[in-house]
């Protein structure tokens, strides 16, 4: 088995280009206290005019928001990108797989630039190549691989979706995990499923919608041999769920979900598919971040909800609505600390910089890892119905 290192890297400050949790940042960022700095981003932006988008997602906080072009999920964004041919340079307020995604789906010339390389996914790092390969080597040594269709979440790093491509996978998302899982049964007889890199939503999606028995999914832990399973449960398995997890939607618990509940009457709790089973099925909603912003918008006057997902994302939705009782569904803060790298200094440093002439940050997919991961990408796209959905 090769070994994979995977260094514990204190954010920001690693080397390893590879690594989603990134590497330090070169700019010479404008210090946070600085009073004009939302007059300095304003400035910029101006100056660039249309030759740059601004994309947020929605778990960026508000003082990024505030100059966003667009803000969506990480699906929507990358098309969001896709459809801006004529700007230059995509400033992606997200994270790394994010403006990969984004990379891959626009004009070659076209720049995406992550404004802070530390803003990685810890969730993305959970599923290295290597490991990945290892695995896929330990399905054909067990005669299983030929039943395999690998489907990797969008969170999950360009190389990564690029092996689906290759092993006659796709991606999938949050709100079409579903779909894509419906069509990877359909492409063989008696096939399973390597679902990577979140346990979560791959389980919450088998169990939930589609019907398969918890004791169907096992889980590949690439840190044991052979992922910690036996050539029999891999031969009895339908969906091999790869061990990975959000480390934000991880947290939510069952137990927060009682104790509100006997608090709050009429409570309606509202969780993202990436939180626990245990949580999911305690939950009277679940879904993409796109589908609980939905949720919210129609919800009626006066009714109370406990929210499942990035604190940002919350706090934005509690500020839009004051008609509504919106609650966070955790005792602590709960931030995506990734996510929150990018802030004002390093969003004014990157518009300055392209005001400048410099382009810093860029994301670029080599283009083998591209072509792959494009045909991973383009089989979502392809299937019916929700896939097109946010
Ligand atoms: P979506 O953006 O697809 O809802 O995923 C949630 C998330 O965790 C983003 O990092
Ligand atoms: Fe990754 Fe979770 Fe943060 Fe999303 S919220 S970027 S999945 S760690």
């Amino acid at each position: 088995m090769t070994t994979v290192d995977l260094p514990l890297l204190p954010l920001g400050r690693g080397k390893d280009l590879d690594a989603e949790r990134g590497v330090e940042c070169p700019g010479d960022l404008p210090a946070a206290s600085d009073p004009d700095l939302v007059a300095r981003a304003t400035a910029a932006k101006a100056a660039l005019g249309s030759r740059v988008f601004v994309l947020g997602h929605h778990y960026q906080r508000d003082e990024v928001i505030q100059f966003a072009d667009v803000t969506g999920d990480s699906f929507k964004l990358a098309r969001d990108a896709a459809a801006r041919p004529d700007a230059e340079f995509i400033v992606f307020c997200g994270v790394h797989f994010m403006a990969e995604s984004a990379d891959i789906l626009t004009a070659p010339e076209q720049k995406v630039i992550l404004p802070d390389l530390a803003a990685g996914c810890s969730m993305a790092d959970m599923a290295r190549l290597a490991q990945v390969e290892d695995a896929w080597a330990a399905l054909t040594e067990a005669g299983v691989a030929d039943q395999v269709v690998p489907v990797t979440y969008m969170n999950s790093s360009a190389d990564i979706k690029a092996f689906c491509g290759k092993h006659d996978g796709a991606v999938c998302t949050s709100s079409n995990a579903d779909v894509a899982l419906e069509w990877a049964f359909a492409q063989k007889p008696d096939a399973k499923v390597l679902f990577l890199p979140d346990q979560h939503l791959g389980r919450n999606t088998a169990v939930l919608q589609m019907g398969i028995a918890l004791d169907e999914c096992v889980v590949w832990d690439p840190r044991q041999p052979n992922g910690g399973l036996t050539v029999e449960q891999l031969r009895d398995a339908k969906m091999i769920l790869w061990k990975g997890h959000c480390s934000v939607h991880g947290r939510f618990s069952p137990d927060v979900i009682d104790e509100l509940r006997a608090k709050v009457p009429d409570l309606n709790v509202l969780v993202h598919p990436e939180c626990q089973h245990e949580v999911v099925l305690k939950a009277d909603l679940v879904g993409s971040t796109e589908f609980i912003i939905k949720q919210i918008e129609k919800a009626p006057a006066g009714s109370s909800w406990a929210i499942g997902t990035e604190l940002n994302l919350v706090k934005r939705l509690a500020d839009a609505h004051p008609e509504l009782n919106i609650m966070f569904l955790d005792r602590n803060v709960c931030y995506c600390s990734t996510m929150n790298r990018i802030d004002l200094p390093h969003l004014v440093w990157t518009l300055e910089s392209l005001v400048n002439g410099e382009v810093p940050n860029v994301i670029e997919v080599d283009p083998d890892t591209e072509h792959w991961a494009k045909v991973a990408l383009d089989r979502m796209l392809a299937l019916p119905g929700k896939s097109h959905k946010d």
